[in-house]
């Protein structure tokens, strides 16, 4: 196994995601942050440095497992202590999976801020993927606000609430066009055609093809709030992985991709190759007040000037649920992919709502809106630190008379920061279950995603899950994956087994709902966790311990 070593400097810097300059947290003066791509087995070193001068900063592997590192899973609160200004913390560990991955920030919004990149893990050398296919793309999608995330954190905080409303602007590898547009008057909106030297950090990035080959394109998703689509013009796309896990192939017009997901798709380029075609990324589930991302499949041959003859494709209606339902059920593993085990040893039902705490807008589990202690838990639970975090375990049902079609009669919920204790080596079923919103007649989607873990995604039911619904699950061949959507109003069953000790967060992947409390944390069998580098625990109560004196000689 190779050893892949890197220094990286993580830094404000002015950049023009969207044509427009602000500032973006970067990493060794880029934006996006740069793309790592190993083998199998490999080891990834970074040595992070914060430069950002005022806050701290972690970086979280997205997808990857931290097999017996789980203090390199780079979570604030949970798996380390904040990086403080000016120094160094070495995350080192194995990409023992292959797939399309990518990191970002996770601490407070830093991922909506900038601070993510790429991770691919490609086969050993000489190991074939299931597919075949002559090149790739790799599209890292993200959406973006001008207003700074600080503010955007004030905002939501404050009371009342300022939503952070709909992005100005999707991006593609960190590029996108705000004040104008590759194809002007389209979607929503009335903007002039762009112009481009080439050079710009705004120019699209576009995917130069040659005819009648197969192209992979790796998607993964990293957006703050935005559930996307994703169209080709002309061309059809076969998807052959999810989240780092082969799915049976399946042929698709566009494909929808929440935050937090990735995706592989296999495009052939047997279309009349005298012309271009438009790429065309949309907003879905929420009403779009955000102009499509546009690039093209450029075929070369033709000029990369050459506008498309058509226009875009255009974005499923953005509550056309039924269109998201129907392609995420679509989702199967390829034919020899681990199988769950048949039954579960503990079953968690998580209830999904908004509410209110002294007129502040949250999101709570179970009526438990989730909120950050200091000391991180990988620390607090290994050392038995009983006032490092709330002793109590959070209810693991919700009551069953609850009215998840309705608006709630009491909205008030409390904070907390308890854990859910997971015993080694047992299979746990979590129920992710909807409900209504505040407001009346609304139910949001929400991307969940475990840290640590793959998991089987064993079905997905409207309105409440019962016992009943246990008899439909898919036991031969649920997709595996780290992240799972819950639709509005309805329910979704995943499974995992516990067998990788460590502080695990379990989370809804938009980056508001997070930080308003939709969250929780798994403690797993940490008393096996061995060699914690003190570097990741130099905080709150376990910084204390370290030093046990509470005045210095
Ligand atoms: Cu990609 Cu806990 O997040
Ligand atoms: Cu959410």
């Amino acid at each position: 196994a190779r050893v892949h070593h890197y220094k990286w400097d993580v830094e404000y810097m002015f950049w023009s995601p969207d044509c427009e300059e602000r500032v973006v947290m970067g990493i060794n003066g880029q934006f996006p942050g740069p793309t790592i791509r190993a083998h199998v087995g490999d080891i990834i070193h970074v040595d992070l440095t914060n430069k950002l001068g005022t806050e701290g900063v972690v970086i979280h592997w997205h997808g990857i497992r931290q097999l017996n590192t789980p203090w390199a899973d780079g979570t604030a609160s949970i798996s380390q202590c904040p990086i403080n200004p000016g120094q160094t913390f070495a995350y080192r560990f194995v990409v023992d999976k292959v797939g399309t991955y990518f990191y970002h920030g996770h601490y407070g919004m830093q991922r909506s801020a900038g601070l993510y990149g790429s991770l691919i893990v490609e086969l050993p050398k000489g190991q074939n993927e299931p597919f075949h296919y002559d090149g790739e793309f790799n599209l890292l999608l993200s959406d973006w606000w001008h207003q700074s995330v600080h503010e955007q954190e004030v905002g939501l905080n404050s009371k009342p609430m300022r939503w952070i409303g709909e992005p100005q602007t999707l991006l593609i590898n960190g590029r996108g066009q705000y004040n104008c547009s590759l194809m002007p008057n389209f979607g929503n909106s009335s903007s002039t055609q762009c112009k481009f030297k080439g050079n710009e950090q705004c120019a699209p990035q576009l995917l130069s093809v040659v005819p009648n080959k197969t192209y992979r394109v790796r998607l993964a998703s990293t957006t703050a709030l935005a559930s996307l689509n994703i169209a080709i013009g002309n061309h059809k796309m076969i998807v052959v992985e999810a989240d780092g896990n082969y799915v049976q192939p399946f042929e698709v017009e566009n494909l929808d991709i929440y935050s937090g997901e990735s995706y592989s798709v296999l495009i052939n380029t047997n279309q009349n190759p005298n012309q271009n075609y438009w790429i065309s990324i949309g907003v879905r589930g929420r009403q779009p007040k955000t102009p499509p991302a546009l690039s093209l499949l450029h075929y070369k041959g033709v000029s990369a000037k050459e506008l498309p003859t058509n226009s875009p494709p255009i974005t499923p209606v953005w509550n056309d649920y039924n269109h998201s339902k129907s392609f995420t059920k679509k989702i199967f593993s390829l034919m020899g992919s681990p199988t769950p085990p048949n039954r579960f040893d503990r079953q968690l039902v998580f209830l999904n709502t908004q509410n209110k705490i002294d007129g502040h807008i949250k999101w709570s589990i179970n009526n438990i809106s989730f909120v950050f202690p200091p000391t991180p838990f990988l620390g607090s639970v290994k050392f038995g630190l009983k006032h490092a975090f709330d002793q109590k375990s959070p209810p693991e049902d919700y009551p069953r008379d609850y009215d998840i079609m309705n608006q709630a009669p009491n909205p008030n919920t409390t904070t907390g920061s308890g854990v859910y204790k997971i015993e080694y080596n047992t299979t746990v079923d979590i129920i992710l279950q909807n409900a209504n919103a505040l407001n009346a007649n609304t139910s949001e989607i929400h991307p969940w995603h475990l840290h640590g873990h793959d998991f089987w995604v064993l079905g997905y039911g409207e309105g409440k899950f019962t016992k009943e619904d246990e008899a439909k699950f898919n036991l031969k061949n649920p997709p595996l994956r780290n992240t799972a959507v819950i639709f509005p109003y309805g329910w979704t069953a995943l499974r995992f087994v516990a067998d990788n000790p460590g502080a695990w967060a379990f989370h809804c992947h938009i980056e508001p709902h997070l930080h308003m409390g939709m969250g929780v944390v798994l403690s797993l069998a940490v008393d096996r966790v061995k060699g914690i580098p003190s570097d990741a625990l130099s905080c709150g109560l376990t910084a204390k311990m370290f030093l046990k004196k509470k005045y210095l000689p």
